[in-house]
């Protein structure tokens, strides 16, 4: 049987999206691992219940459209992007700048998703987490004193994706309602609401203003009326 709650999780076959699937998986959630490591996929959805793993490619929209297909079939999808930078690393500046433009594009798409959808999107930022990711040797690059564990990065997706109010280490909460579009940063045991950038000034408030989806609801209820009229 299905259950209500429908997880899809990229790179789940192993480190951190592993271990999201193996916190909501015995909680009830249908799980559906997407790799494209096969050998690790299917032995990971072996180990839980209610999960399958389907071999993707994640650059490819192609590859991933028909597993949408298949999990959109089923009740309720909640869907987070995970694992982003705050920071710039001079170690990797290709690395740095795709995880700082997921963040620019969870910002983008969060409110026309809430707004038309009730899709909540999160960006989670984690610090150093030891996974397959890289060598023994290779994480000897970071302190090892400074690691966030990987049961922190699982229970703070866990917490994004059953909404509800969110409290963060910092003491502020974002109740329910306005509990979308957040970069969060998971740092050791502590989990971070990030702001996006503040505007240099007035003007420029203004001008980037003019952009937002929120100035510009008409065209979201079209939108809105257009899918509703599809259904
Ligand atoms: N580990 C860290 O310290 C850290 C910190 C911040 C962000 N991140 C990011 O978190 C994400 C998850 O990393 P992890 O540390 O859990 O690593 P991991 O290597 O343990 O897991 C990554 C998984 O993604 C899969 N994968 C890679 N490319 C793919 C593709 N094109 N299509 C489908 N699957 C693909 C791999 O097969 C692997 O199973 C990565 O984007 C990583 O850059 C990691």
């Amino acid at each position: 049987m299905t259950s209500s709650k429908v997880a899809l999780i990229t790179g789940g076959a192993s480190g951190m999206g592993l271990a999201v699937a193996q916190t909501l998986a015995p909680k009830g959630w249908t799980v559906h691992l997407l790799d494209f490591n096969k050998a690790a996929g299917v032995a990971a959805a072996q180990s839980l219940p209610n999960s399958q793993f389907h071999q993707v490619d994640v650059t490819s929209w192609k590859s991933l459209s028909g597993v949408f297909a298949k999990a959109f079939s089923y009740q309720t999808v909640r869907v987070t992007y995970k694992s982003n930078y705050q920071y710039p690393s001079q170690y990797c500046p290709i690395y740095s700048a795709s995880k700082a433009g997921v963040i620019h594009f969870m910002r983008s798409i969060a409110f026309p998703y809430h707004h038309t959808s009730g899709i909540r999107v999160y960006a989670t930022c984690p610090g150093t987490v030891r996974t397959n990711l890289m060598n023994a040797d290779e994480w000897t690059t970071f302190p090892e004193a400074y690691f966030t564990p990987i049961s922190r990065v699982a229970s703070a997706v866990e917490m994004l994706v059953e909404g509800g109010d969110m409290t963060d280490a910092w003491g502020r909460t974002v109740h329910e309602g306005e509990n979308y579009g957040l970069a969060v940063e998971i740092n050791a045991d502590n989990v971070y609401f990030r702001d996006g950038t503040e505007f240099c000034d007035e003007a420029m408030r203004v001008v980037i203003g003019a952009t937002s989806m929120e100035n510009h609801l008409a065209r979201l209820e079209e939108h809105k009326a257009q899918q509703n009229g599809g259904l």
